[in-house]
């Protein structure tokens, strides 16, 4: 279960906008973007790679959650594309009921914060079942714009 109190649902994902590659939803939120045959996005392969990184060890494979932290796949679907950054920039610790689990901050982490979205894209597709427990087979190529942005991000 989301611990969040009150959260509002990320609406509907389909893409309305594309941008060097990254899609927006009718909300201006970033979303997925899968073709018929399978072929994913840019940001969806990327955050499925940056989710095995730095995020499955707690939340488990695929988004599916563990006994320590939530079921992202779960999370995403009540948890709007702010709500998600909140938590994940700042953190959050459960306190009360006799449990000290904790959500790092990753604020600081250049490794998360340039790929929030590419986090928040695979796993909105992972929570839609648009995307199953795979590694996406097929992918759109990387623009130039997305490296040059990722670039100055990780400050090179
Ligand atoms: C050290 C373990 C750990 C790591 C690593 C971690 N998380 Fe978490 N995360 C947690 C725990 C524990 C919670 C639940 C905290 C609470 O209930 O207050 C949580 C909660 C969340 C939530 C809120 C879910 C909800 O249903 O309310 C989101 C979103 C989230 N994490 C995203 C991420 C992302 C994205 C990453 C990788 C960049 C990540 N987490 C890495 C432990 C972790």
């Amino acid at each position: 279960m989301p611990a969040f109190a009150e959260t509002t649902p990320p609406g509907n994902p389909k893409a309305v906008k594309e941008e060097d590659g990254k899609y927006f939803d009718a909300s201006g939120a970033p979303t997925y973007n899968i073709k018929p045959d399978g072929t994913v996005d840019w940001f969806t392969y990327s955050g499925y790679r940056r989710y095995h990184a730095e995020c499955h060890v707690c939340h488990g494979p695929d988004g599916m959650g563990s006994t320590y932290a939530p079921a992202l796949v779960d999370s995403l679907k009540v948890m709007n594309y702010d709500q998600f950054q909140e938590v994940v920039v700042g953190g959050r610790q459960n306190v009360g009921g006799g449990n000290d689990k904790v959500m790092p901050s990753f604020g600081l982490n250049k490794n998360v914060m340039c790929y929030l979205d590419d986090l928040y894209v695979y796993l909105r597709a992972r929570s839609d079942d648009a995307l199953g427990r795979v590694r996406p087979p097929k992918r759109d190529d990387k623009t130039q714009g997305t490296i040059n942005a990722e670039k100055t991000c990780l400050g090179e």
